[in-house]
C-alpha cells in the first residue's frame, strides 16, 4: 500500500479554495458572469502571486451566489475529498460570502452546507466541520459582523472560528473582540499567521488571540524562539506544504520546514489550503512529502493522529475517526 492511500484528517481547507475550476466555470455560465480572466488556457485557475491569489479566489466566489451553490460546491468538495482517502475535514467557510454577514442568510447557508455534509456522509463515510472565518483585509468591524454569525450558529457542527486573508494588513491584537466573541461561544480557535508575515506574526497571534491552532506558521521557523513556544506550548499547526512551494514561501519541497518543526517537537497536521489553485491534493502531498523526507506510513500515521486529536469536533466523533485512522480496515 502507497503511503497515499492512508486514511487521513485534513484540518485546512477553504471551501471556496477547493472548488474545481470546472464547476467554478460552469456556475459562471449559468449566470451569464464573465470571469474569463481568472482562467488560464489550460482550464486552471491563473494568478501571478499570493495577493493575485486573493483577488481570483474572490473573483471565483463571486459566481457562489445562493445556499443552493454552496449545497453543489459542498457535495462536488467532499466527493474529490473522500476519493482522497479523508475521513475526516474541517472547512472553512466565510459569512462574508455567504449572505453578506447578515445572519438570517448565514443560517441558511450554513443549513445547505450542512445537508449536503450530511448526504456526503452517508454516500462516502466522509465526516465534515465547519470553522467561521474572517477576512483579515476586510477589516476588524466586519469580523466582529463575522464572529455573531459564528457565535449564534456554534453547536456540533460549526465547531471553530478562525482568520485567513491578507497577513500583512492590521494586527492579530485588532481582532480580539472578534476572537473573544467566538471563544465565548465555545468555538475553536485557529488563525492564519506565518504564511507571509514571518515568525513575529506567529508570536503577535499567539499573544493576542491564543489560538490552539495556527494556519500555516511555518515562517516560525526563522526564530528558534518561536519554535520553541510553539512546542512548549504544543499549539499545532495546519501545515500546507504544497500550497507554501506553490506561492513561493519557500523555494521546493526540499527547503520546506515541516521536517524540522516536527523534529523541533511541534505538533504538525497537513493539508491543502485550496488544492485546485496549487495544483495540489493530498495524495500529492502525501506522495512528495514521502519522497523528499523519506517518511513512511508510521509519520503519516502519527501527522493523521495528531491532527484528530487537534480536531475542533465533539469526543464522540473523534473517538471515531481516531478508531478508523488506528485500525484502516476494521
Ligand atoms: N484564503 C484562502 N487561502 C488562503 C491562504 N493560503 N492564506 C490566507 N488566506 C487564504
Ligand atoms: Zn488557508
Amino acid at each position: 500500500m502507497s503511503v497515499a492511500d492512508l486514511p487521513k484528517v485534513e484540518l485546512h481547507l477553504h471551501l471556496e479554495g477547493a472548488a474545481p475550476p470546472g464547476f467554478i466555470r460552469g456556475l459562471a455560465a449559468e449566470k451569464r458572469l464573465d470571469i474569463s480572466h481568472i482562467f488560464a488556457p489550460d482550464g486552471g485557475y491563473s494568478y501571478r502571486d499570493f495577493w493575485h491569489f486573493l483577488e481570483v479566489y474572490e473573483a471565483a466566489t463571486s459566481t457562489l451566489k445562493t445556499p443552493e451553490d454552496y449545497h453543489r460546491l459542498t457535495l462536488a468538495v467532499l466527493e474529490e475529498s473522500a476519493g482522497q482517502g479523508v475521513v475526516y475535514c474541517e472547512t472553512f467557510l466565510s459569512p462574508d460570502f455567504c449572505g453578506g454577514r447578515d445572519l438570517g442568510a448565514w443560517r441558511e447557508y450554513l443549513h445547505a452546507i450542512q445537508e449536503a455534509a450530511g448526504i456526503a456522509e452517508a454516500r462516502d463515510g466522509i465526516v465534515l466541520r465547519g470553522i467561521v472565518t474572517c477576512i483579515r483585509h476586510f477589516g476588524p468591524e466586519k469580523a466582529k459582523e463575522t464572529a455573531l454569525c459564528a457565535a449564534e450558529t456554534a453547536g456540533d457542527w460549526l465547531v471553530g472560528f478562525g482568520m485567513g486573508g491578507d497577513e500583512r494588513k492590521g494586527k492579530p491584537g485588532d481582532f480580539c473582540y472578534a476572537f473573544d466573541m467566538a471563544r465565548e461561544a465555545g468555538l475553536g480557535i485557529t488563525v492564519h499567521a506565518g504564511e507571509w508575515g514571518g515568525a513575529a506574526s506567529v508570536r503577535d497571534a499567539m499573544v493576542a488571540l491564543r489560538p490552539a491552532r495556527i494556519g500555516h506558521g511555518v515562517q516560525a521557523i526563522e526564530e528558534p524562539a518561536v519554535v520553541e513556544r510553539l512546542a512548549q506550548e504544543q499549539v499545532v499547526l495546519e501545515v500546507c506544504p504544497g500550497s507554501n512551494v506553490f506561492l513561493g514561501v519557500f523555494p521546493s519541497w526540499e527547503a520546506h520546514p515541516v521536517q524540522t518543526l516536527r523534529d523541533a517537537g511541534v505538533p504538525v497536521t497537513l493539508s491543502t489550503d485550496d488544492p485546485p489553485f496549487f495544483k495540489t491534493s493530498l495524495r500529492v502531498e502525501y506522495d512528495r512529502l514521502a519522497e523528499t523526507f523519506g517518511w513512511e506510513a508510521e509519520d503519516f500515521r502519527q501527522i493523521n493522529l495528531a491532527a484528530a486529536n487537534a480536531a475542533f469536533c465533539d469526543e464522540e466523533t473523534r473517538a471515531r475517526v481516531l478508531k478508523i485512522l488506528e485500525a484502516p480496515d476494521a
